[in-house]
């Protein structure tokens, strides 16, 4: 029997990993010190836009899941611990653990019998020995735990279904008791029976096959977290440069990338060209491996080169929307997309804002659509741009149109009217979410990444 769990951190990792144990037949306590999150959780408020996530809050508060503020009562009445915390980037591109390294030192002070603490927060090498040093320091020799590593692999927009139909979970534990307590934790998905659960959150395309759980050391399981991101944003950089080769030799990405994926080798995902990767975890955590390899004497300069194509798909694109329209001063620019990715209101390190930035710089006029990012984008932007209500008031009289993020409906626009509504039928995709025979059409010119522009026509089929 697993017990009661606590989970300690009700941000975008830890909020779905409790409503997913609790998803899973466990008890769980999620803690926030922060009040008023707890005060809306408990009120049932869903503080992130995340697709299953009202749902499964709605079905499990207040019965297999609550909200506190006590850790110190939370982690008595529990027998495993989840450390979901934020651990920002400080300048130096190293992770900040200092959120990590005093929930643990308050966990220890609570202690009362055997306790596994497992690190779910992306965190460097290393961590799972500070925390265990701390628990050590503060709760005396004597304490009874153990501390595990069990990285999580969730993406923003899809980390429900990730949790409940992961590829793979991995638990990196130095101890026998430590490990049999997590499998524990996870028999639903791995033995299969939340799958034949006919109210289980619908599974993605993929066959419902159990996923394997993979054990490894503390320190393997905090390296696999670590080297999956940075691999996974490596395939990002070198699409987005093999796309700047197309646009130099008249290729088209998509079918490269096509032809590439297709070999079982490489595999067709993240292999899309774009604007680069953005988000609360590729940029800090690729500069964060990049920090811990130099820490232990290795210059990984491979990662440099990841961040550095990553930058320069942005310079590259705002280099094309100057030439698409010559001088920014005073244009009026249409923006689809904030979020630094579809499916999510997520805006940290996103490319659009970034891009918005600079074009506010120069001197031009941003109207922007989103169709979840607007709240958050006011926060950071205020009223430097103008929030429209959808993407035809966007293009409403605009010098140009940007995709800026792969939102679905940006891909299903009714191309006739946002012909009428531009002023200039200029459209720049940093998405390539259109076929360009379809611009063609319609006599837009249209420019993406990696694929060669579809220049101005002077006899436009529509109508
Ligand atoms: C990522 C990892 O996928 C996840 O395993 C980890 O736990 C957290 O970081 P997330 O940041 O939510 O998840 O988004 P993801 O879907 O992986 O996309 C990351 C960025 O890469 C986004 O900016 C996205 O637009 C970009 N991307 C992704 C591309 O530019 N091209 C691709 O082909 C795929």
């Amino acid at each position: 029997m697993t017990g009661k769990i606590t989970v300690v951190g009700s941000g975008y990792v830890g909020l779905v990993a409790a409503a997913c144990l609790a998803e899973l037949g466990h008890s769980v306590i999620c803690v926030d010190n922060d009040l008023n999150r707890v005060a809306t959780l408990q009120a049932g408020g869903v503080p992130i836009h995340e697709q299953f996530l009202p749902e499964l809050l709605q079905r499990h508060r207040g019965k297999r899941l609550e909200f506190s503020s006590s850790l110190p009562d939370a982690v008595a009445a529990s027998s495993v611990i989840f450390i979901a915390v934020g651990t920002p980037p400080k300048d130096n591109g190293e992770a900040d653990l200092s959120y990590v390294e005093s929930v643990a030192r308050e966990i220890a002070q609570n202690l009362n019998g055997y306790k596994v603490i497992v690190e779910k927060s992306t965190v460097p090498v290393y961590t799972n020995e500070w925390i265990r040093q701390v628990l050590n320091l503060t709760a005396g020799p004597h304490a009874d735990f153990d501390v595990v590593s069990n990285p999580e692999f969730l993406r923003e927009g899809t980390a429900v279904t990730d949790f409940l139909y992961p590829d793979r979970i991995v638990v990196g534990a130095d101890s026998e008791r430590a490990a049999e307590l997590l499998k524990g934790v996870y028999a639903p998905i791995t033995n299969g029976s939340y799958y034949q659960n006919i109210d289980r959150i619908p599974e993605p395309d993929s066959a419902l096959i159990p996923p394997p759980l993979i054990l490894t050391t503390a320190k393997s399981a905090e390296l696999i977290k670590h080297a999956s991101n940075a691999f996974l944003a490596l395939k990002i950089s070198f699409i987005n440069a093999v796309a700047n080769i197309c646009e130099g030799v008249g290729a088209d990405i998509q079918q490269v990338a096509k032809g590439m994926g297709s070999d079982s080798r490489i595999g067709p995902q993240f292999l899309r060209a774009g604007l680069g990767y953005g988000g609360s975890c590729f940029p800090k955590d690729v500069a964060a491996f990049h920090a811990v390899a130099r820490e232990c004497g290795y210059e990984f300069n491979l990662l440099e080169e990841v961040m550095r194509i990553n930058e320069d798909q942005r310079t590259r694109f705002l280099k094309k929307i100057r030439t698409a329209l010559w001088t920014l001063k005073g244009k009026k620019l249409g923006v689809l997309g904030l979020a630094f990715k579809g499916k999510t209101d997520d805006i940290r390190e996103s490319p659009a804002i970034g891009l918005i930035q600079q074009l506010l710089a120069e001197g031009a006029h941003v109207i922007a659509y989103d169709p979840a990012a607007m709240p958050r984008t006011r926060e950071v932007l205020q009223d430097k741009i103008t929030y429209a209500d959808s993407p035809y008031d966007v293009a409403d009289g605009a010098d140009a149109l940007l995709i800026l993020t792969d939102w679905e409906e940006f891909a299903k626009l009714d191309l006739k009217h946002v012909h009428k509504l531009l002023r200039y039928r200029i459209i720049l995709d940093g998405r390539n979410l259109y076929c360009k025979d379809e611009m063609e059409q319609y006599g837009f010119i249209y420019v993406s990444v990696g694929r060669q522009p579809v220049p101005l026509r002077q006899l436009a089929r529509v109508g």
